[in-house]
Protein backbone atom coordinates (compact mmCIF):
# COMPACT_ATOMS: atom_id res chain seq x y z
CA UNK A 1 0.00 0.00 0.00
CA UNK A 2 1.55 3.62 -0.86
CA UNK A 3 1.94 5.56 2.22
CA UNK A 4 3.19 8.48 -0.07
CA UNK A 5 1.76 8.84 -3.81
CA UNK A 6 3.99 12.06 -4.44
CA UNK A 7 7.25 10.28 -3.70
CA UNK A 8 5.84 6.54 -4.06
CA UNK A 9 6.82 5.21 -0.73
CA UNK A 10 5.16 2.14 0.33
CA UNK A 11 4.03 1.00 3.97
CA UNK A 12 6.74 -1.93 3.30
CA UNK A 13 9.53 0.27 2.41
CA UNK A 14 9.24 2.18 5.77
CA UNK A 15 8.57 -1.07 7.67
CA UNK A 16 11.62 -2.53 6.30
CA UNK A 17 13.82 0.69 6.82
CA UNK A 18 12.32 1.05 10.43
CA UNK A 19 13.65 -2.77 11.27
CA UNK A 20 17.13 -2.20 10.03
CA UNK A 21 17.73 1.38 11.08
CA UNK A 22 15.57 2.02 14.04
CA UNK A 23 14.82 5.65 13.75
CA UNK A 24 13.88 6.66 16.61
CA UNK A 25 11.92 10.01 14.91
CA UNK A 26 10.20 11.13 12.19
CA UNK A 27 13.27 13.33 11.02
CA UNK A 28 15.55 10.11 11.08
CA UNK A 29 12.93 7.91 8.90
CA UNK A 30 12.72 10.91 6.91
CA UNK A 31 16.76 10.81 6.45
CA UNK A 32 15.79 7.08 5.13
CA UNK A 33 12.83 7.18 3.09
CA UNK A 34 11.66 10.38 1.03
CA UNK A 35 8.47 11.19 2.95
CA UNK A 36 6.70 14.08 3.71
CA UNK A 37 8.49 16.45 1.00
CA UNK A 38 5.81 17.00 -1.16
CA UNK A 39 2.48 17.81 -0.27
CA UNK A 40 2.87 16.24 3.55
CA UNK A 41 -0.60 14.32 3.64
CA UNK A 42 1.57 11.04 4.48
CA UNK A 43 2.92 12.19 7.83
CA UNK A 44 0.09 11.17 9.74
CA UNK A 45 -0.10 7.15 8.53
CA UNK A 46 3.88 7.40 8.21
CA UNK A 47 4.19 8.51 12.02
CA UNK A 48 1.55 6.03 12.73
CA UNK A 49 3.54 2.93 11.29
CA UNK A 50 6.96 4.08 12.70
CA UNK A 51 5.38 3.78 16.11
CA UNK A 52 3.93 0.35 15.34
CA UNK A 53 6.81 -1.12 14.02
CA UNK A 54 9.30 0.07 17.03
CA UNK A 55 6.53 -1.25 19.37
CA UNK A 56 7.76 -4.66 17.59
CA UNK A 57 11.41 -3.79 17.81
CA UNK A 58 11.66 -5.38 21.34
CA UNK A 59 9.81 -8.42 20.84
CA UNK A 60 11.78 -9.06 17.27
CA UNK A 61 14.79 -8.87 19.42
CA UNK A 62 13.70 -11.32 22.57
CA UNK A 63 12.97 -14.04 19.61
CA UNK A 64 16.83 -13.80 18.53
S1 LIG B 1 1.87 12.01 -0.06
FE1 LIG B 1 3.80 12.17 0.85
S2 LIG B 1 4.45 14.17 0.40
FE2 LIG B 1 2.56 14.00 -0.62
Amino acid sequence: MYVCLCNGVTDKAIRQAVRAHHPHSMKQLRHLVPIGTQCGKCIKQARAILVEEREQLPKLHDVA
